[in-house]
């Protein structure tokens, strides 16, 4: 037997409606069903401004009010479920409020098409949600943030085409990786701006003849301003592309960090030691211990940036106003939603868990000629021209090579003498790995007092 749906909204106009396949085809309630409350909270505006304006009766904007309020927590306490037999979650609710209520429930889309009202409803429900996911990232900003606070001194090398480069320290890596979420954190923020707009009272696309107040529905729902143009705030889904940006960007901040944990775990670098539960094994392999959720993370960076490219192929060739085409930028972005989200808190748990193996990371400053660049700027501060200088240790770095040395303060003074007169003996002092990442003090380099002051920097950008 076919399944039975509810009668659609627009049922005036058409004699027959779609089987029951494409009926579901067409439906999007299994989707926006989440945005139930926001939906709730907009009708109960949009009644109420009726019933002032003298629309419809004020004892049916109360009638209105009331029920949506009764609704709202019937689906809370799981008393009543959002069918799947509706069209979508504005159909369900028109729905039941009309069985409800009877005329009053009729009363409720005066003046509002549900092009305006999905508008409002998704831009409600984005506005809560990037506030939470703000505050997850500031949550795991925090984390990594104390962290590097008890690494400022712990050494280990850093990289550049993933060679050992220049002696830096946990505490500045970890820094460097809070820097790029802190852009995302204001990312949102940025959104979140633009996002802060009511297009309620744009009806369909031309307004209403009704004579609505729509500053005081943007008030009531918490909106900065009016939409300007109403044909504009039903065609417009930039906030979608924003966000859905502003997540595949931290996504990609995510996905690199987990790559560099990766690498850490692995038997080569053996930098991290991730806690046994945030580890997962292998059904052949008994002596595994593999960082699946790092791995993982790093994976759903992809989905998120899919979804971006949905969103902008879904858009980029739609005529104005509104098309039904728009109806799948909430799947997309949804998801995005979800995966920022439990990826955050996954990473932080991940890394909360993870054990620096800081010894492994320190004598990795040794071996590698991390110095060599410290050693040309010896020289240059005793007046060699730096290309000069970059050649000497080069040499030097080629000597050292060839005679097994693992380092340059490994040679003798009257041999480093021989490449230039001049070394001193302050040399060996100037180019051990603590000198080195100490001698970087300018802004923005590794020295612990800056890395300290990047910090708190930092952690006031997030408050
Ligand atoms: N479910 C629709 C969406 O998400 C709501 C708007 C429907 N408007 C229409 N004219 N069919 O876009």
């Amino acid at each position: 037997m076919a399944k039975k749906v509810d009668k659609p909204l627009w049922a005036g106009r058409l004699a027959q409606t779609p089987e029951a396949e494409a009926f579901a085809f067409q439906a999007s309630i299994s989707v926006d069903k989440r945005l139930v409350f926001d939906d709730i909270q907009a009708s109960k505006a949009h009644a109420a401004m009726l019933g002032r304006q003298g629309i419809i009766p004020k004892s049916a904007a109360g009638q209105i009010t009331r029920e949506l309020d009764a609704i709202s927590a019937e689906i809370k306490s799981g008393k009543l479920a959002v069918s799947d037999n509706a069209e979508d979650i504005h159909s369900f609710l028109e729905t039941v409020l009309t069985q409800r209520l009877g005329d009053a429930g009729k009363m409720v889309h005066a003046g509002r098409s549900r092009n305006d009202q999905v508008a409002v409803a998704f831009r409600l429900y984005l506005k809560r949600t990037v506030a939470q996911i703000r505050s997850e990232l500031a949550g795991l900003i925090n984390t990594l943030l104390d962290i590097a606070s008890s690494n400022v001194n712990s050494l280990m090398p850093g990289y550049t085409h993933l060679q050992r480069a220049q002696c830096v320290t946990l505490g500045y890596h970890l820094t460097a990786w809070s820097s790029a979420l802190e852009r995302d954190y204001s990312r949102f923020a940025d959104a979140l701006k633009r996002l802060d707009e009511c297009p309620l009272g744009s009806g369909a696309l031309a307004g209403t003849t009704l004579p609505l107040d729509r500053k005081s529905t943007a008030l009531a729902l918490g909106f900065n301003r009016l939409s300007l143009n109403s044909m504009d705030a039903v065609s417009d889904r930039d906030f979608a592309l924003e966000l859905s940006s502003a997540i595949g960007i931290t996504m990609v901040h995510l996905s690199r960090f987990c790559e560099d944990i990766v690498l850490w775990a692995s038997e080569e670098f053996k930098f991290v030691e991730l806690a046994e539960s945030w580890s997962t094994g292998s059904s052949i392999m008994p002596q595994k211990k593999n960082p699946d959720f790092a791995e993982l993370i790093r994976g759903k960076a992809g989905r998120t940036a899919g979804n971006l490219v949905t969103l902008f192929t879904l858009l980029k060739g739609l005529p104005y106003s509104y098309n039904k085409d728009l109806q799948e930028d909430k799947e997309a972005l949804f998801d995005s939603i979800d995966t920022i989200t439990s990826c955050l808190r996954m990473f932080a748990g991940l890394i909360k868990s993870a054990a620096f193996n800081l010894k492994r990371m320190k004598a990795s400053c040794t071996g590698g000629f991390l110095e060599a660049t410290d050693t040309a700027e010896y020289l240059v501060r005793k007046g060699m021209p730096f290309r000069e200088a970059h050649e000497t240790s080069a040499a030097i770095v080629r000597v050292c090579i060839k005679a097994g040395h693992k380092q340059i303060s490994s040679m003798s003074i009257t041999e480093l003498k021989k490449h230039s007169k001049l070394f001193e003996e302050d040399i060996y002092k100037a180019i051990t790995p603590a000198a080195c990442v100490r001698a970087r003090d300018l802004p923005g380099g590794p020295a612990p007092k800056e890395v300290k002051r990047q910090i708190r920097i930092l952690r006031k950008k997030i408050k």
